[in-house]
């Protein structure tokens, strides 16, 4: 009976003819009702359904003007298509290729390998980590420096993909602020250091191909090695950051955090950086140095980046505007090793990555006119502050529970569970209470050997810490 097969139960879309014709158009398009089928009479199917004989004249009304059915007065309407010889773009093949498995591509099958939780989507709670202070940020002026670009773009000739001035400058602060070595034409602008990461992973790494990573370490780096195809390897961190592992070979390519090892917070030595950095000597290795809170440093001077030691043209220096502007400006850059940067840029502009023209213009400004570093200045004070008001507050209501590694930079922590428990079940708990945080494990790649919080503290006022840390403690 063909009312069995029609389910009317509301969904998002419009009334019960509409429902009733859609469902009616699919039934015929899978083939589920074969050409040359006579449809119930309105009355019948009226009947059988519980709906007026309207809803139904109405539905075949419609399927008869979109070609599905032929009606002729006083007649059952009957179908005039065969599901299975429709055109692609059709209904039917739209509804078949829902059915069927896709077959996917090598790379799309690897990016399964990866339960790796993209964070900037849904909505902000204390304590996510990853974050900096969006309310902090001088909008005003932002918007002033887009506008101004966006009224010069009629006046702009079609430029570059990597805007000249916004290379120009970041140049230039990445070489004062951060020892960064580079000319303006090394540097690409791109969507965010995400994207560098995949651009790096296509342009230079085949399958099978060994990379090591930080183990725990940042979980969108091991994702675009692996969709790939290479081999990655977790190598274990002691307190001078990621170390040299006696008898494995050198790698293709080794990612790090040197500033602000992501997530312990750790820095690397410059013994450590020093040892890499002949390691990549040989030619065979890259590396990929990503900076992307190496502007928080609060206990000391910022430590220069390891790409300005590298006197080879081996290190790839990668970094984003997401945590030290908003991650809604979606900008990011990547310093290419002098060999690469003409490969790199073809394959930016084959891939699409590119950022939009007026965002980098008014970037170029932003930073050029001051207001970049007054931003950074500024932050530098504020996050350290809820730094240490964070740590304070975990010491205090919860310092049997957690111990507290104190980052000396960065914008989130790390706090370890005490007493044997796993870090899952707790985050589980805290969510459910409103309190954003990751689990440490989950950022491991092989087995787990540390178990504990991942906590923001720069996206959140001193008041929201005291309140989430309270809201914690009553968790455990
Ligand atoms: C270590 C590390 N690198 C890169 C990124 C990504 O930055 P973007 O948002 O620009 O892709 C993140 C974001 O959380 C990160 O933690």
């Amino acid at each position: 009976m063909i009312s069995a097969l029609i389910d009317l139960t509301p969904a998002d879309d419009g009334g019960l003819a509409a429902r009733l014709t859609s469902r009616l158009r699919e039934l015929i398009a899978t083939g589920s009702l074969g050409k040359g089928r006579a449809l119930p009479s309105s009355r019948r199917l009226a009947g059988d359904l519980g709906v007026s004989r309207n809803t139904v004249s109405y539905a075949y009304e419609q399927l008869a003007a979109e070609g599905y059915v032929e009606a002729s007065h006083g007649r059952r309407p009957v179908v005039t298509v065969d599901g299975g010889e429709r055109s692609a773009g059709t209904g039917a093949a739209v509804a078949r290729g829902r059915s069927a498995k896709p077959r996917l591509s090598p790379w799309a099958l690897n990016l399964g390998q990866t339960d790796w939780p993209m964070s900037y989507q849904a909505s902000l709670k204390p304590l996510r980590p990853g974050h900096g202070d969006f309310r902090e940020f001088p909008n005003e002026v932002w918007a002033r420096c887009l506008r101004r670009s966006a009224v010069r773009a009629t006046r702009r000739e079609l430029g570059p993909v990597n805007r000249t001035r916004l290379r120009e400058v970041l140049a230039h602060y990445l070489a004062t602020s951060r020892g960064v070595r580079a000319t303006a034409g090394q540097i690409l602008i791109l969507p965010s250091a995400q994207a560098a990461l995949t651009l790096i992973a296509a342009t230079v790494l085949a399958a099978g191909d060994e990379v090591w990573v930080e183990d725990p370490g940042y979980p969108g780096a091991a994702a675009a090695f692996r969709a790939s195809a290479a081999r990655v390897t977790g190598i274990r961190l002691d307190e001078q950051g990621m170390q040299r592992m006696p008898g494995l070979a050198a790698p293709k390519l080794i990612f790090m955090t040197p500033s602000h090892q992501h997530p312990t917070g750790r820095l690397m030595s410059l013994a450590r950086r020093t040892e890499f950095l002949n390691l990549s000597r040989s030619g065979r290795t890259w590396i990929v140095e990503d900076d992307y809170d190496g502007e928080f440093q609060y206990d000391s001077r910022p430590v220069p980046a390891l790409q300005g030691l590298d006197a080879h043209g081996r290190v790839f220096y990668v970094g984003t505007f997401s945590k030290v502007m908003t991650s809604e400006i979606r900008l990011g850059y990547l310093v290419a090793p002098p060999a690469l940067a003409s490969t790199l840029e073809i394959a930016q502009r084959h891939i699409g990555l590119i950022a939009a023209s007026h965002i980098q213009e008014a970037l170029a400004e932003f930073i050029a006119d001051g207001h970049f570093l007054a931003h950074l200045r500024r932050m530098r004070r504020l996050y350290r502050a809820r730094r240490d008001h964070l740590v304070e507050e975990l010491e205090r209501q919860l310092g049997g529970m957690l111990s507290v590694e104190v980052p000396p930079g960065g914008i989130q922590l790390v706090a370890r569970l005490k007493r044997g428990r796993t870090d899952h079940a707790a985050v589980k708990r805290l969510v459910a209470a409103g309190i954003e945080t990751r689990a440490l494990s989950g950022l491991a790649l092989g087995r787990p050997r540390d178990h504990g919080l991942l906590l923001g503290f720069a996206a959140w006022r001193e008041s929201e810490i005291s309140a989430a840390v309270r809201t914690m403690a009553s968790c455990f």
